[in-house]
């Protein structure tokens, strides 16, 4: 039995889970179901990556604290994986003590150990909003082509990357202030102290996907820089000992948070475990860690050095999986494939999703397609064609005949062994994560057992009298080589097995248990166990996908080196936004309102509380962001133009419902408002 500890990478707590996030995760769930199913003792953790401006910035436009926000956000995710199966033994959160505790233990460790500088950056800084800002809030002219309304970092138009203290007449996109150079002292991780060590580590064995290892040489050849780990405030994060006011980047306390969630799952649930003899120099047990490929940089360079620097053991190996498209595209708000695993839950049993998923993912660091028809196809043809539909044709002839007993001997040892047998190989694919390997195999397994009960076709001998003994033998061959498919798939599918183990009466579906054959066993009644998937069903799922407009602004996700660019908000240029069809456009309500009310909200330097008549009997609460531009006075008594079916949103000041269209580039915002003429209640097309 080994001890293995498995964590997913964290997600952040600003916005939902998706498709493309559960291939991940259920790629690990699988595949520490089946590494449990082999007899190892697994532990699997994750936690939600809480810090973060941008995680700050999206609680102060949600007008809650960002404590409220990581909380909401988290429930909503442990509330996704749950329903995918997706089990940890514990879900943490980075902004927890234990993580705090252990971020500066690491920290001082390394400083100790001298690898840590600190030495002044200038960078721009906005003096309306009082920080520091990282490039993608800073825009401005090009300074090559001149191209206008370009981020800090690089032109999108002539491809040039420069610093954003480069950028003609810059302005900060969160006050529209002109940003001034500011020079502040930040803390560098000397990642260069680590050369040596990493481009060996890099290519121990098992470590790294060589595909993986090859492109880090890359990284190797063009030379290892120090690491900014520190943010000035304000920023929610935590502080770095003996420096005020300086928080750690979110990326030093993130995969600390591996660590953290690992000893607060001890602590509360599994006290026997000890955390020294996972994480200590040396350790026998093993630590993988389940990551996107764009999040390499940070786990095969930053994390290995400061643990190493600290004096800590370093992950056995990291998983690395690929993007997900749907549809062979990327997932799209308006052709609604960006699903959440919300609306999919919505629509469609989650082990169909499981099923597919696994039937695609390899070893490989290769993307992944959900193509939506082959979906159905798979799942109806595999799980419901294939293996649901033995045990429906042999169960009902066992329940009704046989008083739910299976014949006193087995007609077909050889059949039989011949499917506990492959136990080994299908057990060493789901070791490899070579799952698709390993749905072949067990597909391959189903289509035989199918051969055997076409060939002999009880239904038929049921009808000649004198046949009951090779009805009953044959039914119940059927039975046992379903139930070897059952244990073979469990891990893929565990609420599926967990139906067959309670209809077969086995006290355990461990792949061990496989090698007894059922003879003269009672089972139970049987119950239909999968139904096919409904094409309506995916359609309507993609339908409720289709939401484009109220959908929150995905997560930034890291890059290698340039992780600047990240932080990237999407707001495309004039004719650069997602084309949408009549359909999506006309699902938005415009309505004229007229103002009745403005007032400044207390505690928001932000907001307006307005109080809306379009034409109901009620008139409507709406805050809108404006207080920067706009005056209450100048707003009463004037007509403008609000969105009206907008689903209520709750902020800390109370419910907003609705919203108020106006236009802004940067130097400010202007209230769309209708020629005089239009009453409130007019609809606006
Ligand atoms: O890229 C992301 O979504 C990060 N939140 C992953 C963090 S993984 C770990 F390091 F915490
Ligand atoms: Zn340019």
């Amino acid at each position: 039995m080994r001890n293995i500890l498995v964590t997913n990478a964290l997600p952040y707590a600003n916005g939902p889970i998706h498709m493309g996030h559960l291939l991940g995760y259920i790629q690990a769930d699988i595949w520490v179901r089946a590494m449990r199913a082999m007899g190892h003792d697994v532990t699997y953790v994750c936690a939600d990556d809480a810090h973060g401006t941008a995680i700050m910035l999206r609680a102060e436009a949600n007008g809650i604290s960002p404590e409220a926000q990581i909380a909401n956000v988290q429930k909503e995710h442990m509330r996704d994986f749950d329903g995918f199966g997706v089990h940890f033994d514990h879900y943490d959160s980075t902004n927890s003590d234990a993580n705090k505790a252990r971020s500066q233990e690491i920290y001082i460790k390394n400083r100790e150990a001298g690898n840590i500088a600190v030495r002044p950056v200038t960078q721009l800084f906005d003096p309306e909003k009082g920080m520091f800002l990282s490039d993608r809030f800073i825009k401005g002219t090009c300074p090559k082509c001149k191209a206008e309304d370009q981020y800090g970092d690089s032109c999108e138009v002539c491809g040039t990357t420069y610093n954003a203290t480069e950028l003609l007449n810059p302005k900060s996109t969160l006050s529209g202030a002109a940003p001034v150079e500011k020079s502040s002292d930040h803390y560098f991780f000397k990642l260069p102290n680590f050369g040596q060590y990493l481009q060996k580590w890099t290519r121990d064995e098992g470590r790294l996907p060589v595909s993986i290892a090859n492109k880090l040489d890359e990284w190797f050849e063009a030379g290892l820089a120090d690491w900014d780990i520190s943010r000035d405030a304000p920023y929610f994060g935590f502080e770095i000992p003996d420096a005020p006011n300086k928080y750690f980047y979110v990326w030093v306390d993130a995969p600390i948070g591996y660590m953290s969630s690992f000893e607060n799952y001890i602590k509360t649930k599994r006290p026997e475990l000890c955390f020294e003899d996972y994480w200590k120099k040396d350790s026998k047990n093993e630590v993988y860690h389940f990551i996107g490929k764009d999040i390499v940089y940070f786990h095969a360079l930053f994390w290995p050095a400061m643990l190493e620097g600290a004096n800590y053991r370093t992950p056995t190996g990291l998983f690395v999986n690929g993007f997900l498209t749907v549809n062979g595209q990327k997932m799209s708000k308006s052709r609604g494939t960006f699903i959440k695993a919300e609306t999919y839950l919505e629509h469609l049993n989650p082990e169909y999703l499981r099923y597919y998923f696994a039937s695609k993912l390899s070893d490989k660091v290769e993307d992944s397609d959900l193509n939506l028809d082959d979906f159905v196809q798979k799942v109806n043809s595999d799980l419901v064609g294939k293996v649901v539909n033995i045990a429906s044709r042999c169960a009902k002839f066992i329940n009704t005949k046989f008083d739910n007993k299976l014949s006193a001997t087995c007609a077909e040892p050889e059949l039989v062994q011949s499917f506990i047998d492959a136990g080994t190989s299908i057990a060493a694919q789901y070791e490899a994560r070579e799952f698709s390997a390993a749905i072949r195999e067990i597909m391959a397994l189903a289509d035989k057992a199918n051969q055997y009960i076409d060939e002999k076709k009880p239904w038929a001998l049921a009808k000649i009298e004198g046949e009951e003994q090779q009805v009953h033998d044959v039914c119940s061959v059927g039975i046992n080589l379903f139930r070897q498919l059952a244990v073979y798939l469990a891990p893929v599918l565990p609420t599926l097995a967990q139906q067959v183990q309670d209809f077969l009466q086995l006290a355990s579906f461990d792949f061990a248990s496989r090698e007894t054959i059922l003879v003269g066993h009672e089972i139970a009644l049987f119950q239909p166990l999968m139904q096919r998937v409904d094409p309506k069903a995916v359609a309507a799922m993609v339908d409720a996908s289709k939401d484009s407009l109220a959908a929150p602004a995905e997560a930034p996700k890291a890059e290698k080196k340039k992780e600047k660019k990240s932080d990237k908000k999407a707001e495309p240029k004039v004719g650069e936004a997602e084309i949408i069809g009549i359909e999506d456009f006309m699902k938005v309500d415009l309505r004229v309102a007229e103002v009745l009310e403005a007032a400044h909200v207390e505690g928001s330097d932000k907001l307006l509380q307005l109080t809306l008549n379009v034409g109901e009997t009620e008139p409507r609460n709406v805050f809108s962001g404006i207080r920067e531009f706009y005056q209450p006075e100048d707003l009463k008594g004037k007509l403008v133009v609000m969105v009206a079916n907008l689903a209520p949103r709750k902020m800390r000041f109370g419910i907003s419902n609705g919203m108020v269209l106006a236009a802004g580039n940067g130097d400010g915002v202007w209230v769309i408002s209708p020629e005089s003429g239009a009453k409130p209640g007019d609809k606006v097309s």
